[in-house]
């Protein structure tokens, strides 16, 4: 199959699941409200319901995230057909079979825990539905180094690497492309770039809800898992990867996956671990949960650029605000020229990644008046939130016609679970913290220079 080739109809298993009601519904039906979907669109699930019981549920989760267009809606819902069936069962995939017609090219996208991945790939292969697909695999891509790399052997037993698409939903997401752009794009950034001019980094992802209904899945996954062996250490990629070779094919994820291999990988004491007070009464999670809700790791890349800096990351559950950041310091300037009597505020560069988009510089202005002294200012884009297309959206339209630049490899999938595999099963003390605080105040001592940078919101958002 040329790689290029668009596929000729979508599979989705996990139809009736959470993800499908929350993101893949919605991104269904904005993909064909830009013209970007006209083939058949299967669902496939373990009730037994009938097609039109998923056009209903489709409907109804449109209504829930983001409404319902009539007019994409009229086109979306004839292409939509349920298949019912036990994974385990080699007839639902026989079903499927008849279902996909004269359909030759699936893209299979697998919204399904982990632990049926392989189960299903297997049903995929025997029922002839894997040849010449695609598939998609949702995160988490294994618990650890060794069930990633057994993942992928699976994988790559019955797909080609270029027919496999990882998806890290953040990837997806515009801020998170920009990273990229605005490091590459501008000519400003990439001399000070380095140790010699950046002091350190930090990175918070913070969520200012709760697990809500999903503590069978959090149970298995926890802070580490879920969100910084993926999307953080992307997003930290993305701020210290070197250039991307131009005209190279796959230069970008060879750059990516070239700095992941240099993190270093963390040891216990690089590591915090926190837990919201509540979270043990949530429906599926132990009374004795060890679980990680809050996890703040310092991390370090021993890269000839990157030598020194620390680089700071913490995720959490049930914090103050819901928000993601990203903060630059630099060094100060080597010579105090003016000995203001507040030592002055160093410069930094601050992405704000979500709910809203932000650039900042953090830079020193002097105050009006006779004496040279000055006060702290920022140099500030934003972009209201809004005119973006959704990860889900971008990321299906690209798998669909065979584009991975925006999709994990396994070389990087591997190296990330190596930086935090000594971490993982609760080698370290598992701290309380009260909902709506910034986390187990153990957290501090990860960090030296000034403390972490606690991002403030206008209007916390509440979801
Ligand atoms: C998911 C995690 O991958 O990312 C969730 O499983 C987390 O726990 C979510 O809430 C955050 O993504 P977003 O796009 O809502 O910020």
């Amino acid at each position: 199959m040329m790689t290029t080739d668009a596929s000729d109809a979508l599979v989705f298993f996990g139809a009736t699941g959470d993800l499908a009601y929350k993101q893949i519904f919605p991104a269904l039906q904005s993909m064909v409200r830009h013209g970007q979907l006209n083939v058949p669109v299967i669902g496939v699930a373990g009730r037994s319901w009938t097609s039109d019981q998923l056009r209903a549920h489709a409907r109804q989760s449109l209504t829930e995230h983001g409404g319902v267009d009539e007019a994409a809606f009229a086109q979306l819902a004839p292409r939509l057909t349920y298949v019912g069936g036990d994974y385990h069962a080699p007839e639902t995939y026989q079903r499927l079979r008849q279902a996909l017609g004269s359909a030759q090219r699936p893209l299979h996208y697998l919204a399904i825990p982990p632990s049926l991945f392989a189960t299903v790939i297997e049903g995929l292969q025997q029922s002839g539905c894997a040849t010449n697909a695609r598939v998609v695999i949702e995160k988490p891509f294994g618990r650890d180094l060794a069930s990633a790399q057994a993942l992928n052997q699976v994988l790559t037993g019955v797909f080609p690497e270029d027919a496999i698409f990882r998806i890290d939903h953040y990837l997806g997401k515009e801020p998170v492309q920009n990273l990229l752009y605005f490091r590459f794009a501008n000519a400003f950034l990439e001399p000070i770039w380095n140790r010699d001019y950046v002091a350190s980094m930090q990175i918070t992802m913070a969520e200012n809800f709760g697990v809500a209904d999903r503590g069978k899945f959090y149970e298995e996954a926890g802070a580490i898992r879920d969100v910084v062996q993926n999307h953080l250490l992307q997003v930290a990629a993305l701020l210290t990867m070197e250039p991307p070779q131009a005209g190279e094919p796959d230069a970008r994820r060879d750059a990516k996956a070239q700095v992941i291999k240099a993190m270093q990988p963390l040891r216990p004491a690089d590591v915090v671990r926190g837990q919201y007070a509540g979270y043990r009464q949530v429906d599926g999670v132990a009374p004795d949960s060890q679980v990680e809700t809050y996890a703040a790791v310092k991390l370090s890349i021993a890269s000839p650029r990157w030598e020194g800096v620390p680089i700071a990351i913490r995720a959490g559950k049930c914090l103050p605000v819901t928000c993601t950041e990203v903060l630059v310091e630099l060094k100060s300037p080597p010579v105090d020229v003016f000995g203001e009597a507040e030592p002055p505020q160093t410069n930094y560069y601050r992405f704000r990644l979500s709910p809203d988009v932000v650039i900042a510089l953090g830079v020193r202005v002097k105050t009006p008046g006779e004496a040279l002294v000055g006060e702290h200012t920022e140099l500030h884009a934003h972009h209201a939130p809004g005119d973006e297309m959704p990860p889900y959206e971008r990321l299906l339209r690209d798998a669909m016609h065979g584009d991975q630049s925006l999709f994990a490899r396994e070389d990087m999938v591997e190296a990330a679970w190596r930086v935090v595999d000594p971490i993982l099963g609760a080698p370290t003390p598992l701290y309380p913290y009260a909902p709506n605080t910034w986390g187990p105040p153990e957290a501090n001592a990860l960090i030296t220079n000034g403390g972490w940078h606690n991002p403030e919101i206008d209007h916390p958002q509440n979801h």
